[in-house]
This record gives structure tokens, sequence and C-alpha cells, in this order.
């Protein structure tokens, strides 16, 4: 078995997506599986010069590859629905690809109505964290339970981890900032979004091959704490031409520099052999190239050459190891 698996450094919104449906179109996988989280994320992808978001439903399928929703996941069944019904409209022949694990949650009506006035957080209000609670609170509706979802419910087990030729690319949603555990709690989402809840899924440890840590040239987060330090007008700038509004919420994403602190954790718990950094186009546009070092304190940088030396030689001072790639482009790594 070989696993390879996409995750996020900063806090969701790093350009996941891209990286999975890039690595998807690439490489030989036979299935695609997201490892965590549920309607809450939203991935962007520009398939074929259209872009398509997708929410619960791993991007493999839109190059035929099977995909699953895996064990960690919570699953909506009314927007899953509603998100194959979108896909298909768009001409993405997708629901007999998409496979759910026996063992996801369920998200109900009840979860989603017991967040809709939720605000210390700031969640995405599509009853996450609810649904975890009920898992843990053992309450919990699973998927296998539910008939409407039979057609696309499979044994994780025998389908997945008792395959020893099989070949996996694991996507995960949201980014370090956001864990449970590691981010900065309230403000976190409900999942394990590290290596880590790609284990949880049943991987063995050793089956893991290549991990793709994905982040921004700068950072963004939405939700209720305080993100910025100070007024900056080129923060707001960057958000106008970096077009960062949630693919899930529609909410205008709170912008800072890319902090060093945030990369220097995220990498020492995942462990990366990649590190893709997004969106050096939009940076090259603001032509602002500031960062956070480790100290908290903000370094102007004179131009793109100097900024990227800087970041791999942050990074390789880590890990000299790691292969670090930029991009300028929404559609190619
Ligand atoms: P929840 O996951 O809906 O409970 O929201 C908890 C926190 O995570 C909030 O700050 C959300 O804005 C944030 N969040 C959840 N999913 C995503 C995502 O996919 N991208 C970015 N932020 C997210
Ligand atoms: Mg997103």
């Amino acid at each position: 078995m070989i696993v390879d698996v996409v995750l996020g450094l900063q806090y969701g919104d790093e350009g996941k997506g891209k990286v999975t449906h890039y690595l998807a179109n690439r490489d030989n996988y036979d299935y695609v599986l997201r490892f965590n989280g549920g309607g809450n994320a939203g991935h962007t992808i520009y398939h074929n010069g259209k872009k398509v978001i997708t929410h619960h439903i791993p991007s493999g399928v839109l190059h035929g590859i099977p995909s699953v929703i895996g064990p960690n996941c919570v699953v909506n069944p009314k927007a899953f629905f509603a998100e194959v019904e979108e896909l298909e409209n768009a001409g993405i022949k997708c629901r007999h690809l998409i496979k759910i694990a026996h063992n996801c949650h369920i998200v109900t009506p009840e979860h989603i109505e017991s967040e809709v006035k939720e605000s210390r957080v700031g969640t995405t209000r599509t009853g996450n964290g609810p649904a975890y609670t009920a898992k843990y609170n053992r309450t919990g509706l699973m998927a296998h339970e539910v008939s409407a979802l039979k057609d696309y419910v499979i044994d994780f087990f025998t389908e997945i981890l008792d395959k020893p030729d099989i070949k996996i690319l694991a996507e995960g949603a949201q980014g370090f900032g956001l864990d449970i555990d590691f981010g900065d709690y309230p403000f976190v989402t409900s999942s394990h979004v590290t290596l880590g809840g790609l284990l949880l899924c049943g991987f063995p440890p050793k089956s893991i091959r290549h991990v793709y840590g994905v982040a921004k040239v700068y950072e963004t987060y939405v939700g209720a704490k305080k993100f910025q330090d100070y007024e900056n007008h080129n923060l707001a700038k960057i958000a106008d031409v970096g077009q960062e509004y949630g693919a899930t919420t529609g909410r205008l994403r709170k912008v800072n520099y890319l902090s060093e602190e945030t990369l220097y954790k995220s990498i020492k718990v995942n462990h990366p052999t990649h590190i893709v950094l997004n969106k050096l186009d939009i940076l090259r546009r603001v032509n602002d190239w500031n960062v956070i070092n480790v100290l908290g304190l903000n370094v102007d940088l004179n131009n793109e050459e100097e900024f990227c030396a800087e970041i791999r030689s942050f990074i390789q001072e880590i890990d000299p190891s790691v292969k670090i790639i930029f991009s300028a482009s929404p559609n190619e790594v």
C-alpha cells in the first residue's frame, strides 16, 4: 500500500484542492480520499478551464478516479446529494465514483440547527462541531445506518485497508492552525487535520510515501479571532487581488503576511517531503514582500528573489531534504 497525502500548513484555503487535482492527474492512484472534516471545507479547483467548488466530495472524481469520504469525516446527506447533483449538472460524471466509508458520521438537521447562532468561534455553521460532538459522545449516527446513502457506502476495512497493492492520494481539509489539538483553541475546527488525522483512518505509518504540505505566500484565516496585528492597507489589497473570499460561506478572509512560526510548527508536526507555496502571483501584483519571522517581527524584503530565498533558507534549516515549489498560477503547480 502506498499513500501520498496533501495537507494544509496554515489555516485552510492554502490551495490543497489545486495540488490534489494536479497530482491525481499526474500519478496513477486507485483512490483519492478525504481524511477529515465535512461540508465545512471548500476546495476551489480549475478543471478544464472551469471553476469547480467541492465540499464533501474528494476532487479525484474530476479525473474519473474513485474517491472516498474517509472514516474521520462527517457527512451531511442533503448537502452531499446536492453536491453530487451540481457536479453531474456541470458535466462531471461522478455518481458512480463516490464512496463513503461505513464508519463516517452523519451531520443531522439538528446539528446544523444547533449551530445557527454560533458566533464565538465563527464556524461555517455546517453542523461540523455538533456532529463530531455526537460522535465522541457515542450518540452519533453512522453512514452505514442511513439507507439513502447505501449505494455509496463501502466497508472501509475490506475495500481499502485490507488491499495490499492499493495506491491512494489522501487530501486533508482545513489546515494546521485550525487543528483541534495544535490550533489556537477554541478557534479551531473539530477534527484532526495533521498527518495524525490521516493515520487515524487506519493506514500504517510505513505506507505513507510523499507528504505534500501546502501553504500560501501569505496567510488567511476565516473566523472570530483577531488575526491581523495592525492596519495595513496592503493586506486589504492582497485580499482583494487574491480574491480571498470563503468558498463555503463567501466570508471575506482575514489576511496577514506569511508567518514563519506557523510554518515552523506545521513542518515539525507533519514532516512534509514537499512544500508547495501558492499565490506568488498575488504578491507580485501587489509588490509587497513582507514575512513575519519566528520572533513575530515583520521583515520587509526588497523583492521576489529575496522573499523566496528567505522562505527557502528558513524551510531548509528545518529540513534540508524538503522539496520546495513556488506556484504563481491558479491552475498549475
Ligand atoms: P467549523 O469547522 O465550521 O466548526 O469552523 C471552525 C473554524 O474553522 C472557523 O474559524 C471556520 O472559519 C474555520 N474553517 C472550517 N473549515 C474551513 C475551511 O475549509 N477553510 C478555512 N477555514 C475553515
Ligand atoms: Mg477552502
